[in-house]
């Protein structure tokens, strides 16, 4: 059973979490997107709240209501999405990104909505600029926290990417599992650490994964600021 107040043991703490899809638009009608259905950032912000942070969520384009209590900012772009964490992390002490950033746009995006043609297209894609990297680039006393999907070798892949991207652990999650992940409201984790530890969590609802997502990220912040 929930208490009626949970413990506050996040007061005094500014938490910032990134959620759902970006939006990269080809032309006015037409984007590069994914399923991200905005749920388990959603969990985490509202987790944060709950225990007493300040929190800023930055939401992609999600079908799910502003959470009260705390401030949302809605981006659509990677680059929008960037900027807004960018800038609400510089007052932060903890940085969750669950955001599915596309990892590409546009190279030359069409002010024109683009006619069909006979026969075949290609886009050229560029890059878009790898948000938690950055952040781990500039992280002063922040905890960071990443998600990685994966469809095999999942924890060598998620351990090279907290140690290149500098987070503090990456929940790991596979796309194959129902009622997880995508769009679900469970979900499987493994906690894996730039060292390659980690540690695999039961199937839990994505709130209480949450709530376990920042006691982990409390542990590391009480570590670094003793
Ligand atoms: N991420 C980010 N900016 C990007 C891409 C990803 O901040 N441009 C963040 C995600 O929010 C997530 C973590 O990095 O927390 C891992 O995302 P993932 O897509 O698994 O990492 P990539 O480096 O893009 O690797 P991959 O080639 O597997 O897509
Ligand atoms: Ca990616």
């Amino acid at each position: 059973t929930r208490l009626l107040r949970p413990l506050q043991d996040l007061a005094g703490l500014r938490v910032v979490v990134s959620a759902g899809p970006t939006r990269e638009y080809l032309d006015p009608v037409r984007f590069i997107s994914n399923p991200s259905s905005g749920k388990m950032g959603f969990a985490v912000a509202e987790a944060a709240r709950d225990r007493g942070a300040q929190v800023t969520l930055v939401s992609g384009p999600v079908t799910l209501p502003d959470p009260h209590g705390l401030s949302t900012v809605h981006i659509g772009s990677a680059l929008e999405l960037r900027d807004a964490v960018l800038e609400a992390a510089q007052q932060a002490d903890l940085v969750i990104m669950t955001a599915a950033v596309a990892d590409y746009r546009a190279a030359q995006p069409s002010g024109e909505k683009q006619a069909k043609v006979a026969g075949e297209v290609s886009i050229q894609l560029t890059p878009n600029p790898d948000i938690l990297a950055e952040l781990g680039q500039h992280k002063g006393g922040r905890v960071l926290v990443g998600f990685a999907m994966e469809t095999h070798a999942g924890v060598e892949r998620a351990a090279a990417k907290a140690q290149r991207k500098n987070a503090d652990f990456i929940l790991l999650n596979y796309p194959t599992q129902e009622g997880t992940a995508f769009g679900g409201d469970d979900n499987q984790v493994t906690l894996v650490r730039p060292d390659g530890g980690h540690e695999a969590w039961p199937r839990l609802s994505k709130r209480e994964v949450a709530e376990r997502l920042l006691t982990e990220a409390l542990r590391v912040h009480a570590e670094r600021h003793p």
